[in-house]
């Protein structure tokens, strides 16, 4: 059993207990040296503060350790293996941070007149061909922020098309084992949601739909690769049912990372699908940063699509910010963001598209696929596999060989922190019980792979010879330890306030 040693200072080994900035407190302290201000007459006509703010003083060195300290507890791609499924947790290429910086891209604002960013315009266009001809769909709205915001956007195209037809229709069907922004999505744009079960092999159960389908649903929503990592194989009898009933079909197309360069969704008789590009084309992911979530759309649905829009008028790009009947945007629903778009996505997936180049996308796409691949048929024969493979880009198990042993999913994963590697999705999706979704994605080398599965393998032998004991206290080396989750989430503390310091004392 490993136990924490105790330390004197709470730091262990080259790790740091860090208390919070407002907790180092040294009043007076400075970062720098202020002259005392000379007795003046103030402008303020009585607005000055009479009080002291409450910024903790702290030296220019405390300050940095303070910060680099808490960026070492930040676990990123860029430390090590991210096996997070679903959230395709991509290396960002050094060249796409580069050229976003670039002066002339990096200094765009939005505010400026069109004429004077054509590099930009012409950009965007550029980015926007790539998005097309990669999904082979005629159009695409570059705007949204982020997959979620790409779902709304998809859904009110779709409504405005029906509208233009006489009737928005009322119902959208959505798999169970959709990510939760979907029925989100649906319903926030005034849908009632329908469930569409799957089957036994982890699909749509196509009879279910069916039997939903009727002339007032407005649309499916599909993700394909689906969130057990599967491909949806039946999906062209899906599109030509749906369409049969006059719907639309829309994909969520968060796993596009799975075929790009494979197969075009246009082909497969979709209407509308959104992309992130910081799962497909390596923007950065999470910490609250820009997202971007460009919407492809069929022939169709195009007129319907949001403003802003890069138009090809002539030999010139127009930026069409307003309902043009020349330029063909009379009928879009309007506009979702403020300005045009995450420019710094658009600089960042476009480096990595065109460094990649057609064969190298298809290439990230097969190794995605075969890196999930590997832990899969490396780890079947001790996990339960959910459905039997091979997988497309993320392998899923569940919590079968773990009955009877006392461990949970969740206890599985704290102690995958201690061996270093930062636990695969749990309990998602909901389709199976307990689930464990293992998403290496393309950069991953066999020898990192290699590594993780020696790992997993031996926490697994480790919960089936019954020592549940150990990981119930996992993890034991992380700068935290358990935290009680339940009271985490239903009473996060979020602020730092004086009174809870002075409680503390
Ligand atoms: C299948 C699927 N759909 C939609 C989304 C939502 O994307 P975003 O987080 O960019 O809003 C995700 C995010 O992980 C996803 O995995």
């Amino acid at each position: 059993m490993i136990d924490t040693q105790n330390t004197l200072t709470g730091h262990q080994g080259l790790r740091f207990e860090e208390p919070l900035i407002f907790e180092q407190d040294s009043p007076g302290a400075s970062g720098v040296d202020v002259p005392e201000i000379p007795d003046h007459a103030s402008k303020l006509g009585g607005l000055e503060r009479s009080e002291p703010i409450g910024l903790p003083g702290l030296s220019e060195p405390q300050v940095v350790r303070h910060y680099l300290r808490l960026s070492q507890q930040n676990y990123s791609i860029d430390s090590g293996f991210y096996p997070l499924g679903s959230c395709t947790m991509k290396y960002n290429p050094r060249v796409n941070e580069k050229v976003a910086r670039l002066p002339g891209l990096g200094d765009l604002h939005p505010l400026q007149p069109t004429q004077t960013v054509p590099g930009a315009l012409e950009l965007m266009d550029l980015c926007a061909t790539w998005l097309k001809t990669l999904t082979g769909m005629p159009a695409v709205a570059l705007s949204p922020a982020a997959g979620a915001h790409g779902e709304l956007t998809g859904l009110m195209t779709i409504r405005a098309a029906l509208e233009a037809s006489g009737n928005p229709r009322k119902r959208v069907l959505v798999p169970d084992s959709a990510h939760g922004t979907n029925p989100a999505s649906a319903h926030a744009c005034g849908y009632t949601v329908e469930s569409i079960p799957a089957d036994d092999r982890g699909r749509v159960d196509i009879q279910a739909m069916r039997e939903l389908l009727d002339e007032d649903v407005a649309a499916i929503m599909l993700t394909n690769p689906n969130t057990c990592g599967l491909f949806e194989n039946q999906i062209i009898e899906i599109a030509e049912a749906v369409h049969g009933v006059g719907a639309y079909f829309y994909c969520d197309g968060a796993n596009f990372n799975a075929i790009m360069g494979k197969v075009r969704p246009g082909d497969l008789g979709i209407d509308c699908m959104h992309l992130n590009l910081h799962k497909t084309f390596s923007t950065p992911h999470g910490g609250g940063g820009p997202g971007s979530g460009p919407v492809v759309l069929a022939e169709a649905l195009a007129p319907f699509a949001p403003l802003p829009m890069v138009v090809r008028d002539g030999d010139g790009l127009t930026l069409v910010e307003q309902k043009s009947e020349d330029l063909g945007t009379a009928g879009s629903f309007g506009r979702l963001k403020g300005f045009h778009g995450q420019m710094g996505m658009f600089v960042r997936a476009l480096a990595f598209i065109l460094s990649h180049g057609a064969d190298g996308l298809r290439q990230a796409s097969e190794d995605a696929v075969l890196n999930a691949n590997y832990i899969l048929a490396r780890l079947q024969d001790l996990f339960s596999l959910s459905f039997p493979g091979p997988c497309m880009h993320e392998a899923l198990f569940d919590d079968g060989f773990l009955k009877d042993t006392g461990v949970s999913t969740l206890d599985f994963a704290k102690a995958m922190i201690d061996e270093g590697f930062h636990p695969m999705t749990m309990y998602f999706p909901l389709v199976v019980s307990g689930a464990m979704l293992m998403e290496p994605t393309e950069s991953e080398s066999k020898a990192s792979l290699d590594q993780f599965i020696a790992s997993m393998r031996h926490l697994g032998q480790r919960a089936l010879a019954g020592d549940s004991e150990f990981f119930a206290g996992a993890p034991y080396l992380a700068p935290y330890r358990r935290l009680d989750e339940t009271q985490a989430a239903r009473k996060p503390v979020l602020r730092w306030q004086p009174q809870a310091k002075e409680a503390a004392e």
